[in-house]
């Protein structure tokens, strides 16, 4: 008989982190989440046998939902128990009289998957390194394209990640999956021998978003991605504006990847994103501490969280909240200047997004107003 011989990495068990995500309703407006739905959601994901563990936070008005289980991506259950929670953290925001209770569940029925129902996710299932650490990083007030930037920065430019010039065990670059969510495609594309095409795609990023990022092969396996980033477009389900899809990523770090500090250094910048007021504006991107994920100032700037986490046999353990360090202050002040110079265009583009993004807002109602006004100038 054959001897049985297995891999290190198919007896390890694989573990499946998922951030599902969804507005449920905001307090006040469009700000954050009341504490008592934050509390619904604890108190639903408590005991639960199908997690091995799990951390519910927000992002400005965004519940989120921190999950490890074992049971792969797209898994019913853990999608099941997601869509469960929102809609009992909805039942409270109805009672708490909370702004847009039930924001993001776009439909009534759950049918095995909570893709395409309004929440965002990003999930990946993985073979835990001996030392294995996580950034979720959750941005309100934009979409998920905003996170083309920091995610290119993070794997493919020398000039943010030290280790691709001098780590050899990531030297060799990583592979990026990149979607066109106006057609429904995908490509693979290799950095660094394909980078100033990445470039041409993910420049334009209302259309091509990174979902995933892969390391080539090395010392870890080339078929397991190292980042995910939620890639929802609630107005395509819906068919009209109900509030941008703020979207979440996942990323690890360490051994083989960039450094933790290479992972936050993109946010080193007040990077342009589209969103912020009615998802119709232009506005710099604000790295803040969970305690200061509240979109006030035009319901924002845009924010994004950083929580940090070593897993530990499938267990998140503590959270670090990455963000809360004075080191990124100047960078909130960048931001908050920013804010200022875009805020004074007012209603005029580029601080306005332009017609083309303008077409999911509620802006076609306002033009269909005069449309027979118009006289013909030929
Ligand atoms: P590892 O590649 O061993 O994770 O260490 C690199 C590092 O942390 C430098 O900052
Ligand atoms: P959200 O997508 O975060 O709910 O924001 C909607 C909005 O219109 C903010 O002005
Ligand atoms: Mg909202
Ligand atoms: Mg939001």
């Amino acid at each position: 008989m054959q001897p049985l011989i297995l891999f290190p990495r198919d007896i390890m068990s694989k573990v499946t982190v998922s951030i599902i995500k969804a507005d449920v309703g905001g307090f006040p407006g469009h700000s954050t989440v009341h504490p008592e739905l934050m509390k619904v959601a604890e108190d639903n994901l408590k005991g639960k046998d199908i997690l091995t563990d799990y951390h519910v936070t927000h992002c400005g008005d965004d519940l989120e939902l921190i999950m490890t289980h074992e049971e792969g991506e797209d898994s019913e259950e853990v999608h099941a128990l997601a869509w469960d929670t929102f809609k009992e953290a909805t039942d409270k925001a109805e009672k708490l009289g909370l702004y847009g209770a039930g924001q993001d569940l776009l439909s009534d029925a759950f049918s095995g998957n909570v893709r395409g129902m309004g929440p965002g996710i990003a999930e990946m299932e993985f073979t835990p390194r001996k030392a294995e650490p996580f950034v979720a990083f959750l941005m309100d007030k934009t979409e998920p394209g905003a996170f083309n930037l920091p995610i290119f920065k993070i794997f493919a430019d020398p000039f943010n990640t030290a280790g691709l010039v001098i780590d050899p065990s990531i030297h060799q670059g990583f592979r990026f999956e990149i979607w066109d969510i106006k057609e429904s495609k995908r490509i693979f594309m290799d950095s660094p021998e394909e980078m100033y095409d990445i470039l041409a795609l993910i420049g334009a990023k209302s259309r091509f978003v990174i979902k995933r990022v892969y390391p080539k092969e090395g010392k870890l396996p080339g078929d397991e991605p190292v980042a995910a980033v939620s890639t929802e477009k609630l107005y395509q389900i819906a068919g009209e504006y109900v509030g941008k899809d703020d979207p979440v990523a996942i990323v690890r770090s360490q051994s083989g990847l960039p450094a933790l500090g290479e992972v936050l250094e993109p946010f080193a910048h007040p990077f342009l994103v589209s969103g912020w007021m009615r998802g119709s504006h232009n506005g710099p991107m604000m790295p803040v501490s969970i305690k200061n994920s509240v979109c006030t100032r035009f319901d924002g700037p845009p924010r994004v969280n950083a929580l940090g986490f070593q897993l530990k046999n499938g267990s998140l353990g503590d959270a670090a909240d990455l963000f809360d360090d004075p080191a990124f202050d100047p960078v909130r002040e960048e931001s908050a200047k920013i804010a200022d110079y875009m805020r004074r265009h007012g209603p005029f583009e580029p601080h306005r997004l332009p017609m083309e993004d303008m077409e999911y807002t509620t802006l076609p109602g306002v033009m269909k107003e005069f449309e027979d006004r118009f006289e013909s100038l030929k």
